[in-house]
């Protein structure tokens, strides 16, 4: 596989087997969902292998020690909706304390170019470390302009997350935004001529909702 500067593959087996299980058409509804939040927690561990630690001064049963905890930036998770909402929960349960901003787009089935149509976001983006989510990465074209779109609202620090990435969709985003580093669980072999990562698992969407 191609080696991409900036791009880490979670190539940990829970990761690959339980995307195993994601990609099969049989699986339903309720194991998907389950399955996204799970890969979700699992990817995010590692996403957050390199946050800043000091230490404090505690006071075990035994004696007074100092241990570490996580100083720093705080976290914010930016879910692109509506596929990036299933993996917000598996994050919430690695930083229960992280603020969560949201931001709706749509991919145009016919330009495959992203329409955007929500933005929330909380008000201090410019000094969290952001974490955007969806897990898919196609062409790249939602993903390029949600991270343009935080960096619009004064963001600096930006990492992306996605279960399966296409070749193009990393290149995308490589080239609009050299700066992100950008973590998948598995990059996959090509897209077809609708878009659609191959082999990918389909449209995330759908299968997270149950929609379609
Ligand atoms: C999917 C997916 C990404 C986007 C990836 O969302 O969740 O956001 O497509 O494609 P791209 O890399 O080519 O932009 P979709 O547009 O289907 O919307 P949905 O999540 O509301 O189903
Ligand atoms: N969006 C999806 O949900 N799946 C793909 O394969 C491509 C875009």
């Amino acid at each position: 596989m191609k080696q991409y500067k900036n791009v880490t593959v979670i190539d940990h087996p829970l990761v690959q087997h339980k995307l195993t299980i994601l990609r099969d058409k049989s699986t339903g509804v309720k194991e998907f969902r389950e399955l996204v939040e799970e890969l979700s927690l699992l990817i995010g561990y590692e996403v957050t292998r390199n946050l800043t630690m000091e230490e404090t001064e505690i006071e075990t049963p035994i004696c007074k020690t100092k241990s570490k905890v996580i100083a720093g930036k705080k976290l914010g998770f930016i879910p692109i909706l509506r596929a990036g909402l299933g993996m917000v929960d598996g994050m919430l349960s690695l930083v229960p304390a992280a603020k969560v901003g949201h931001i709706g787009l749509y991919r145009d089935p016919e330009t495959l170019k992203p329409v955007e149509y929500y933005c929330k976001l909380p008000s201090d983006v410019a000094e969290r470390d952001l974490i955007v989510l969806d897990p898919m990465l196609a062409t790249g074209g939602s993903a390029a302009a949600a991270i343009s779109f935080l960096k619009d609202k004064g963001a600096k620090s930006i990492k992306l997350v996605n279960l399966i990435a296409a070749p193009e969709g990393i290149q995308t985003v490589i080239e609009a935004h050299p700066d992100v580093e950008i973590y998948v669980g598995a990059v996959d072999e090509k897209l077809n001529d609708h878009g659609y990562i191959v082999p990918g698992l389909g449209d995330a969407g759908d299968r997270l909702f149950g929609t379609k």
